[in-house]
């Protein structure tokens, strides 16, 4: 019988690579930096690494602003570092996934560059959305960027520009068949250079319909779109349902044709995750037709309380909805644009919850520094270099926290991040969070993520799916617990803040705090703990 692709249950850890070694001492990471450390990668027990941007970019955007897709910048390196990276990563059996951006460039692009020079009417303009302003000068929209301020600038002869992001970020238009032309080269590009595939920025953007039609409530809009806004959840759906920017038709046409181009690489196997944001969750699963994408981020995870209500709908529907199209989930618990989970529920909740999502179907992302149970940093105003704290005059705080380099070793800060100056500042209060401190101390988080992602691959990749566990309403018997089966392994979450019963049976093989007991042929799970049994 065929194996399953690599990627169908993969364990996928994220690396910044600003953020994760740095090799030459200037203060930020990069690729050889990421080269030096495979092992420690490798010795986490994933299967696969996914690559942040580390294009040449002026940076205005974590690199997400690219410059040029078919090069390295200088601060990570050059594309011989990157043949290097890839080389030892396979060498390791550790496939590498390279970030795409197809919604935007940056501004600093030759495109960009060109469009400027040639002026209103040109082709050159026809690869970004040119308009001209109103007839009473305003922008040809009201539309509101996702980094806050008008989605519009306007250039030297009066023309505006679209961006969603960044001013610095022009989007793309996908109408005009070059684009999708250069992209295709930027794809066959890096799979020639040995990656294994690729995750794609703003998946559901690259389509915009009614580019010149204002919208009714562009700041409930922007609003509802932005993670870190409280909103009536039935407001904020309501508004999601109107985005005129994202997740239209024609983004799936695009990822037919990519798959074809993917397919055409057979055996390696090329695979691609979507980042896109859509609205009914439903609509998540068209990027994952048979002959579409291979995965979509679910974000549900990223913002879900700790609550067993919450999470099992978030579960459930996951699941559910994917197998609709015959795919399966995927789960992340932290990544670069939001909040570290341990900062945002607490360091055992956080625990807890890898350990629950681990055992269940699908592919796990881990996101650099999650493994060490790291909160966000703390930092200063004067230390943000995130655009949407830059765009909101400070009003939102932005990504940084959740950016801030890995602590390696050694008892101060940076901590064998760098010889020089952090481009954050690591807190000194990260001590003891440091992988050298952490692969000392068997409790540690470090050694938790490795011992469940080895159980993971050892009793449950290809296991099918979950059966939830003491039938009720929503899967659990009282609001503390959360427990499904799964292969040979029952996994029980207890949320709450004191130990509670279960009736699990079978051998307990992992806890993710604390201490399991056993009454009257019960066992007792410690609180905001999660275990696995052994049948
Ligand atoms: C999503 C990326 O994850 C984020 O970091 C970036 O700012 C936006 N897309 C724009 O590219």
């Amino acid at each position: 019988m065929k194996s399953a692709p690599w990627w169908k249950e993969a364990t996928i850890y994220q690396i910044y690579p600003r953020s994760f070694f740095d090799s030459n001492g200037d203060g930020e990471g990069d690729l050889p930096g990421v080269t030096s450390q495979l092992d420690y990668v490798k010795n986490l027990g994933v299967d696969a690494i996914w690559l942040s941007p580390f294009y040449t970019s002026p940076n205005k955007d974590g690199g997400y602003d690219v410059a040029n897709p078919r090069d390295v910048d200088p601060r990570f390196g050059n594309l011989d570092d990157a043949k290097e990276l890839i080389a030892q990563a396979h060498k390791r059996n550790l496939r590498v996934i390279a970030d795409i951006v197809p919604n935007h460039f940056s501004d600093q692009h030759e495109w960009f560059q060109a469009a400027l020079d040639a002026g209103r009417g040109s082709k050159e303009r026809e690869r970004f959305h040119f308009y001209d302003a109103n007839e009473d000068g305003t922008p040809p929209n009201n539309w509101i960027s996702l980094f806050g301020g008008p989605s519009w600038t306007q250039v030297a002869d009066g023309q505006f520009y679209l961006h969603l992001f960044d001013s610095s970020q022009p989007d793309l238009n996908w109408e005009n068949p070059e684009v999708n032309a250069d992209f295709e080269k930027t794809l066959r590009f890096w799979i020639d250079l040995g990656v294994d595939g690729f995750r794609i920025d703003v998946a559901h953007g690259l389509v915009k319909e009614d580019v010149l039609t204002n919208h009714p409530d562009p700041q409930g809009l922007s609003n509802a779109l932005r993670l870190d806004v409280a909103m009536d959840s039935e407001v904020r759906n309501a508004l999601l349902l109107t985005v005129p920017y994202f997740d239209r038709q024609g983004v799936h046409e695009i990822y037919k044709k990519w798959r074809k181009l993917f397919d055409s690489y057979g055996e390696r196997e090329i695979m691609a995750v979507a980042e896109a944001w859509v609205h009914p969750p439903v609509n998540a699963t068209r990027y994952v037709r048979a002959d579409e994408l291979h995965q979509v981020f679910n974000f549900d995870l990223l913002t879900a309380e700790f609550d067993s209500k919450v999470l099992f709908d978030v579960v459930e529907r996951s699941i559910s909805l994917n197998a609709t199209v015959n795919a399966l989930p995927t789960w992340a618990l932290s990544n670069h644009d939001s909040p570290r989970v341990a900062s945002r529920i607490g360091e055992e909740q956080a625990r807890a919850l890898a350990l629950f999502v681990f055992g269940l179907p699908g592919s796990a992302y881990v996101f650099a520094g999650q493994e060490l149970g790291l909160p966000d940093g703390q930092l200063q105003d004067s230390d943000r270099q995130d655009p949407t704290f830059l765009r909101t005059n400070g009003q939102i705080k932005g990504r940084d926290g959740a950016r801030v380099p890995l602590p390696w070793s050694g008892n101060t800060t940076p901590f064998g991040f760098s010889t020089g100056k952090p481009w954050l500042p690591i807190s000194q209060s990260w001590k003891d969070l440091t992988v050298e401190s952490e692969l000392a101390d068997p409790k540690s988080s470090l050694h938790l993520y490795r011992n469940a992602l080895e159980l993971r691959k050892e009793f449950l990749v290809g296991a099918g799916g979950i059966t939830w566990l003491e039938s009720s309403q929503h899967g659990h018997k009282s609001d503390s617990l959360l427990s499904y089966s799964r292969g040979a392994i029952t996994v029980v979450m207890n949320l709450s803040d004191s130990a509670e019963e279960c009736e699990a049976e079978g051998k307990l093989i992992i806890v993710s705090g604390g201490t399991v007991d056993a009454r009257d042929g019960k066992k007792v799970i410690p609180a905001r703990s999660t275990a696995w049994f052994l049948a």
